[in-house]
Order: C-alpha cells, then structure tokens, then sequence
C-alpha cells in the first residue's frame, strides 16, 4: 500500500509498487489530463510535478509518469495539470488560449506542468532556461513559436512581480501561477511516514532505479512486479573520499551534469550529460541503470570506462569489487551474481596532469541515444602521453575499453599524426554490425571521427584532420 499526496490530498494505492504511474494516475484516481501517448518517455505528454520534503517546504521536480513506478510515489506530493487548476484559468493556461499555443490542446497539461515545474525552481527568468524545461514536449499539431510566445509572455509578467531570490512557493501563489493549497503542502507531506526502504533484494525482485530503460522495455511485466527501489537511497550521489571519487549506483546524469566535484576532476561531463536525454530522463536516469542495462551506447558508460573506474557491487552484507572493463562479458551478460546489486563506481581523484573527452554522434544532437559515442582519458607528462584509456559506444556486442589505440598512444606526442594513427587503430580494433543506426562501415568511420574530434577539442588540432579518418 503506498501512502502519498496526490494534487490538495492524501491518497492511499492499493496497486503494485511496480505498476508505472501514469496508470494508476488515469485507471484508479481518474486523472486523465495526464496524457498517455508515447510511453517511452520521449514526449513530455505524461508529465507530473514529484515533490518531497526539503526542510519545511517541498522541492518539486517534473518526471514522465509512464516511467515511474507507483512506488516510487510513496511519502511525496504528486500534482497533475488537474491540480494546478482553479476555478479559472491560470496564467500559463491563459498565456496558451491568447496566444494561440494550443489546438488539439493533447500536448497543452505537459507543456503547463513542465513550464510550471520551471517556475518553481528557477534561479532565474531567463528565456533559454524555460526553453531547456519545456525541450522535451512534443507538439504534434500547434508549432512551437506560438509556444515560444506563451514562454516570453509568461516570463515577461514574472519579471516585474517575483524576484527570484523571493520564497517561490507563496510568490507563485500570490501570483496565481500556483493554487493555495501549494502553501499546505509541506504540513500535508509531514503527515506522511517516509517510507520503510529495505537494505537487501531478494532474487525475485525486480531492482528499479530511474526506470527509464525498464519501462521502455517491459512495462507490462513491471506492472505486476515486486520491485526493488534504489534510487531512494540516502546520501550524496557524488563525494570524494582519499584516493577517489565515487559516484553512488543511484547518481543521476542530472547529479553528474552539476556536480562540483567533477568538473574540478574530470571537466567537460556538464557538456556531455547535457546531450543525454531530456532533463526529466537526466533527473531518473541513473549509474546503476546505466550500467547494468548493459547497452553497447550508454553515455555514462562510455565515459566510465574511460575513466578506468571501477565497480562496488554488494550482496546482502557481502561486498566485492572488480574494474568495470570486466564487468561487461558479452551482449547483455554481465559480471552480477543474482541478488547483487550495483553500490558505487569510482575512478582516481588526482588528475591534474590529465584531459578528457566525450563525444557523441546520434540521428539528432539533441534527446537521442548515441549512434556511436567515444570518450577519452590522457594523462601527459611535459609533451607526451604519458597514459592513455580509450572507451568506445556502438561499435561491438559490449561498450569498450579499445586498449590497443590506448597502447599507441602512450609515449606520443599529441600531434596531428598521432591523432590520425590513433584514430586508424581505433577503426580496426572494433567489429560493429549494421542495424538502424547505421551500417559496419559508417559507424567504423564514425568512431575514426569521434578520436579525431577527441584531438581537435582537447589540443585544438585541427589543420590536416578534415576527412582523415576514413585514410
Ligand atoms: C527518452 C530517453 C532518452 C534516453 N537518452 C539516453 C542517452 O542519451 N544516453 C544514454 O546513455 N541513455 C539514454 N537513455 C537510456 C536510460 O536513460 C539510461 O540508460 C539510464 O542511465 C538508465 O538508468 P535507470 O536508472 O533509469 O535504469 P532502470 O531502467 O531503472 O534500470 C536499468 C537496468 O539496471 C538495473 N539496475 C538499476 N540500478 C541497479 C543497481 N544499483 N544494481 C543492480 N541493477 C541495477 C535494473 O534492474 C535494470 O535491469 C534514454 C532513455 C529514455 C527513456
Ligand atoms: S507518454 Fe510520452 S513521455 Fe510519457
Ligand atoms: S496542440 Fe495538438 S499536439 Fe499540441
């Protein structure tokens, strides 16, 4: 039985912790404004606002409901476009009718939870933010510069009325972007016991994290299934501890993008998360998943291997430890014994002396998964390469460690032709398959490309790397 609060109430589900959201919230409460379209997370049709505790008030998140369990709602405030509703219309549902943003109107409730969900945690009126909020919310009917309209409409009012340093919650209220009850809700929320979070799986358990690859794959299965929660564990995502830095199986892409810490360490990983699905997909997605989801293009695995890090994995009270280059064994077979779960990732802390790189090509730049992706770890000694660690996506059964390009490289000076050689090396050290993301060849040439423009961003290489790739 899960115990949250759904829009001004408490509610009490009696469906399994498994079955995804989205249903419970249409089928059992009624709530049919939130629209179920692509159950794939790509179309921002299925939007809720998830808030939880953060001292007295809630902070709110936006995530697609096609891909969180029921479960995972237990001990937080879930709002849909009905319980943003008053007994008019309010500004941003106001700003879609005068502005002509809405026909059909199947898109409008994600457009107006997503924009709303931007207000409450803005740090500031800024029109390419609101944009960020709203990228993954497909239109299918309207076109998007009557949208852009609602957002400079909106953004123009808020200016004048909020300054952002003001307490959101009671400002959006008095402005009447947000119902009253939203002044409630932290009083309405400590009603609620957090809820019991079990240490040990049992083997029949399905582990859930951000849910984003399972509920794309088996939302059928999951609906009846005893699920695992792990991404409500406790504790910082990312830390620093001696030698390392760790990153927690329950890290999101979203907690990597911001973090401090890597960008001090590693440098370049906000601009590489940027390019990983839409922010609600970033905020669930998580390491573990990621991982052990075992796709040949994961991101964040490509940029692990890269790293050279290595695996934490714990069962019961036993924990063991092994680098995460051995960990991928085949297609989809991987080094976890059942009942063992993922509990950290680390890679060295000190990298002074060292560069990295991350580099993705899919169909479109944005809100796609890699069609070949590649990432780059170099430390150099005075003009050399001292080490090398070379991770390639898409282009064999498992993501990669290409150990013979990391092998020329050690000892080179990263020059033109080093760069070339190492993409020539990377090229035939690897064996795709073509399937709809692009043929052998292409992605063989791809993944040449992807080296070169490891060389081009880091040293700036650029005069004679144009088409060498496939030389
Ligand atoms: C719209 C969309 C866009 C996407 N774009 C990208 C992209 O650009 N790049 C990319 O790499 N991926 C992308 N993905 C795929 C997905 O978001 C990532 O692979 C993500 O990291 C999976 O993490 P998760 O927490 O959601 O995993 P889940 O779906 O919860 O789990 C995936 C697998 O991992 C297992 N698991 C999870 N955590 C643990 C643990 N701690 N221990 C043991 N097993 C565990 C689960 O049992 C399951 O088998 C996208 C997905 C969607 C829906
Ligand atoms: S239905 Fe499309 S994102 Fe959920
Ligand atoms: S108004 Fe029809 S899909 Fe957007």
């Amino acid at each position: 039985m899960q115990r949250f609060a759904l829009n001004d109430g408490l509610v009490q589900a009696a469906s399994p912790s498994g079955l995804p959201a989205l249903d419970f919230l249409r089928q059992s409460a009624g709530l049919t404004g939130v629209k179920h379209a692509c159950r794939e997370g790509d179309c921002g049709s299925c939007v809720v606002l998830l808030g939880e505790l953060d001292g007295p008030t809630p902070r709110y998140r936006v995530v697609t409901s096609c891909l969180i369990p029921v479960g995972a709602l237990a001990g937080r405030h879930v709002v849909t476009v009905e319980g943003l509703d008053r007994r008019d219309l309010g500004p941003i549902q106001r700003a879609f009718v005068d502005e002509g943003a809405s026909q059909c109107g199947f898109c409008t409730p994600g457009f107006v939870v997503s924009l709303t969900g931007f207000l409450l945690e803005t740090e500031s009126w800024g029109e390419d933010l609101a944009e960020e909020a709203v990228a993954r919310n497909i239109c299918r009917c309207t076109g998007y510069a009557s949208i852009r309209r609602v957002i400079r409409t909106i953004l123009e009012q808020l200016r004048t009325a909020v300054d952002p340093a003001e307490e959101r919650i009671p400002a959006l209220v008095r402005e009447g972007y947000l119902p009253e009850y939203f002044l409630r809700a932290g009083e309405l929320l400590a009603e609620l016991e957090p809820p019991a979070l079990p240490h040990v799986r049992s083997e029949r358990q399905v582990v859930v994290a951000g849910g984003t690859d399972l509920y794309v794959q088996r939302p059928d299965e999951l609906a009846e299934a005893d699920v695992f929660l792990v991404q409500r564990r406790t504790g910082p995502p990312i830390w620093a501890d001696g030698d390392h830095v760790y990153l927690a199986a329950s890290a999101t892409a979203e907690d990597i993008k911001v973090s401090q810490i890597l960008g001090r360490t590693v440098g370049g990983l906000d601009r590489a998360m940027a390019l990983m699905g839409s922010q609600p997909i970033r905020r669930m997605a998580t390491v573990g998943g990621n991982l052990v989801n075992a796709s040949p293009i994961g991101d964040m695995t490509i940029i692990l291997l890269a790293l050279d890090a290595e695996l934490g994995l714990v069962s019961g009270g036993a924990h063991r430890s092994l680098p995460l280059r051995f960990f991928f064994r085949g297609y989809k077979d991987l080094d976890l014994q059942p009942g063992e779960l993922v509990e950290w990732v680390r890679f060295k802390a000190e990298r002074s002396d060292s560069v990295f790189s991350f580099e993705k090509v899919s169909k479109r730049t944005h809100l796609d998964i890699a069609s070949v992706n590649s990432a780059i770890s170099l430390r150099l000694d005075g003009n050399r390469i001292a080490e090398a660690c070379v991770s390639a996506g898409g282009v064999a059964p498992v993501p990669l460690q290409l150990e013979d390009t990391a092998a020329y490289l050690e000892g080179r000076e990263p020059t033109v032709d080093t760069a070339i050689g190492a993409a020539t090396r990377a090229r035939a050290e690897v064996s795709p398959i073509s399937d709809v993301r692009g043929s052998a060849a292409y992605k063989r040439l791809l993944l040449g490309q992807l080296l070169l423009a490891h060389f081009h961003v880091l040293f700036g290489l650029e005069d004679g790397l144009e088409g060498k790739a496939s030389a």
